[in-house]
């Protein structure tokens, strides 16, 4: 009797394997980690036939329950051989015509987007047991709005991003150091600090939003819209 305990108890404290091997016992243990979905039904009679606004419900829910970043979502782009590539950023607005985030026109995902504007965003909300996954088209925003964006941001954040080449090597911290404080020389008053022209907003206009609510037994509720041709929405039930 007390054998099984006994080991099921060795299999989860760190022993002196863990102890030379940091990390092993995450790698053992990945498979076990595990938990019952028990989220709120996500019925066709209940959501918005304006998948927006379905969208504007669950954010709000998000911002009161998430702690941090519940505007946290991934883009993911893919480039001329159709190779993808995945990274967080932060949703900085949504509307009627889509989804909204700041970047690097120049990094990665920047020369992705101009070869191909096809994208995925996905925001996962594990305490409400909630993903939503949207597809569209990226378009840079216009630049009076990424100018307004950009003078919003604080004096530190905008000296970053000008002095950052996003996703070119470069060959030490030190070199972007020397860069942020010969910024900071230039301009003295820092909200003088101009946008640099590669930085700026995508609207991501969507054609396809999913929204995934995780149920008992893993029997989810999956509501998927697409954008009909002739304008506005249908949604359908999709299998989990
Ligand atoms: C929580 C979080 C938020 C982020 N927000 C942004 C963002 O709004 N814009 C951005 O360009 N990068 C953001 N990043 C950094 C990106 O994940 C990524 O490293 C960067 O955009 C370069 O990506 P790329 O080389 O694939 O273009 C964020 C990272 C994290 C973890």
């Amino acid at each position: 009797m007390l054998r099984p305990v006994i080991r099921f108890i060795k299999r989860w404290l760190p022993g002196r394997d863990e102890v030379r091997h940091p990390g092993r016992f995450a790698r053992q243990s990945v498979a076990m980690l595990r938990r019952e979905y028990q989220g709120k039904p996500l019925e066709e009679e209940l959501v918005n036939p304006d998948p927006i606004l379905q969208f504007e419900s669950w954010f709000e829910e998000a911002m009161r329950v998430i702690r941090d970043d519940p505007n946290a979502m991934v883009v993911s782009t893919v480039d001329e051989q159709g190779c993808p590539s995945a990274r967080t950023v932060l949703l900085k607005g949504f509307n009627e015509e889509g989804f909204i985030f700041y970047t690097n026109y120049e990094s990665r995902k920047g020369r992705q987007i101009l070869t191909n504007p096809n994208v995925a965003l996905t925001f996962h909300w594990p305490d409400l047991m909630r993903q939503v996954c949207i597809e569209g088209m990226a378009g840079k925003t216009p630049e009076s709005q990424s100018d307004a964006y950009f003078r919003s941001r604080p004096a530190g954040s905008r000296i970053s991003a000008a002095a950052s080449p996003q996703s070119q090597v470069v060959a030490s911290r030190r070199e972007l150091e020397d860069r942020v404080r010969e910024l900071e020389e230039e301009y003295r008053d820092l909200d003088a600090i101009p946008r640099p022209a590669h930085w700026g907003g995508y609207l991501v206009r969507p054609e396809r939003i999913e929204f995934w609510q995780g149920r008992v037994n893993r029997l989810h509720d999956r509501i998927c819209y697409t954008r009909k041709p002739e304008g506005g929405w249908e949604f359908r039930r999709l299998a989990p």
